[in-house]
């Protein structure tokens, strides 16, 4: 069996950074309940987002959770949300009783359509019942246009819920995804360009929110020497071992940030000339942290989507698909959607190449000469 090459795996770092801050965690028996490396982690990720306060919590789910509540969403609300995405942004959705309504994708970000939304809004205006939230999603690692959005929303007065889980380190015009709602989320599961193994952050400018989240989180615990509860309680926080290994993750950032985008120009360079290729979207406004290089495959071209990914497979490669879009998941059939199918399109024609930060110069070359061999064996 040839190596294994991922499509994203744990990359912890060469210099023992996250080992340290655990070893820290050991030495002083402080492995919980949070603890040092909890607050010191929540600094520095707001600081890297450019918010003022941030929540480290158990993953990027229980993030977008809390923050729903935060906004009130409860029974009967709807909630506007992106299609092409990972479940986990519309789930807690249904978690607080309320309903989404799915928002297409534009090609010039793969990422929530303005006039989509601006349609979206203009209907259930017309209905009498506004949205709660929005919440956007910066797939990918690529930005969406939100300058664009926020404009919309902030006519409507809705605050918007950015989820960043997937574009830690990615700019926007100079500002981190992240920064531009009312909350931003992100995520430290396995796959993600930083691991603590599982777990998330919600970040925000707004003190207040932080500290009734941070509440919420720890069981809602009342100030009482006994356990008092006027309200009900999660167990959402991040443990002090795990806070160590997101703060010796954070310190390679960067590195990972460098080689995912070396990653992404080697593909570009190398499979330019594959009939019927695209590459996912650059915008001059937007720099990505590039944490999945993603293709497109149309008509036109010999191979389609099917045949990379098993053609890879056949050579332990792992690729995927894109995210299927929400409103067409089983689950959310019933669901409204507002747009011209285009998630939908991205879905059928797109392919997530492998883009593990561990991958050698040697890995990459196998990666586009299957690729490219598969082409000429169809
Ligand atoms: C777009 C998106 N949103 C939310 C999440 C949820 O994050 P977590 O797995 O930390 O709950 C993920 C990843 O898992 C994601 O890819």
């Amino acid at each position: 069996m040839k190596k294994k090459i991922y499509l994203s795996s744990p990359h912890m770092s060469e210099e023992g950074y996250e080992l340290e801050f655990v070893h820290e965690t050991f030495a002083s028996n402080w492995i919980a309940p949070l603890g040092v490396n909890v607050d010191e982690f929540e600094k520095e990720i707001a600081a890297r987002m450019q918010m003022k306060y941030a929540a480290a919590l158990s993953s990027g789910t229980a993030a977008i959770h809390l923050a729903l509540k935060y906004l009130g969403v409860g029974e009967g609300d709807i909630v506007f949300c992106q299609s092409l995405t990972f479940s986990a942004s519309a789930n807690p959705i249904i978690y607080q009783n309320a309903k989404p309504v799915f928002i297409d994708s534009d090609w010039a970000t793969w990422n929530m359509c303005p006039e989509a939304l601006a349609q979206a809004f203009e209907k259930y205006e017309k209905m009498g019942k506004l949205p709660k939230a929005v919440i956007v999603v910066h797939l990918y690692g690529i930005a969406a246009d939100i300058d664009k959005i926020m404009e919309i929303c902030n006519h409507y007065h809705v605050p918007v819920i950015e989820d960043a889980a997937e574009s830690l380190g990615t700019t926007y015009k100079g500002r981190p995804t992240g920064s531009f709602g009312k909350f931003g989320i992100c995520s430290f599961n396995g796959n993600k360009i930083i691991t603590t193994s599982g777990g998330g952050m919600l970040v925000s400018d707004d003190e207040d929110a932080i500290k009734k989240v941070r509440f919420w989180a720890t069981q809602s615990r009342d100030q009482a020497r006994h356990y008092e509860h006027s309200e009900v309680g999660f167990n959402y926080r991040m443990s002090n071992v795990l806070a160590g290994i997101g703060r010796g993750q954070l310190k390679v950032l960067d590195k990972r940030i460098e080689k995912k985008t070396q990653i992404f120009n080697y593909y570009k360079k190398h499979l330019a000339e594959l009939p019927g290729i695209a590459f996912m979207p650059e915008n001059e406004w937007n720099v990505p942290n590039y944490w999945l290089s993603c293709i497109t495959l149309d008509n036109g071209g010999v191979l389609t989507q099917m045949d990379i990914i098993l053609a890879l497979e056949k050579e332990n490669i792992e690729a995927r698909p894109i995210w299927k879009p929400m409103h067409m998941q089983p689950f959310f059939k019933n669901c409204d959607y507002v747009g011209k199918n285009v998630a939908e399109k991205i879905f059928e024609i797109g392919v997530c190449l492998p883009s593990d930060t561990k991958m050698t110069q040697e890995d990459m070359q196998r990666v586009v000469e299957t690729i490219i061999y598969s082409q000429h064996v169809k």
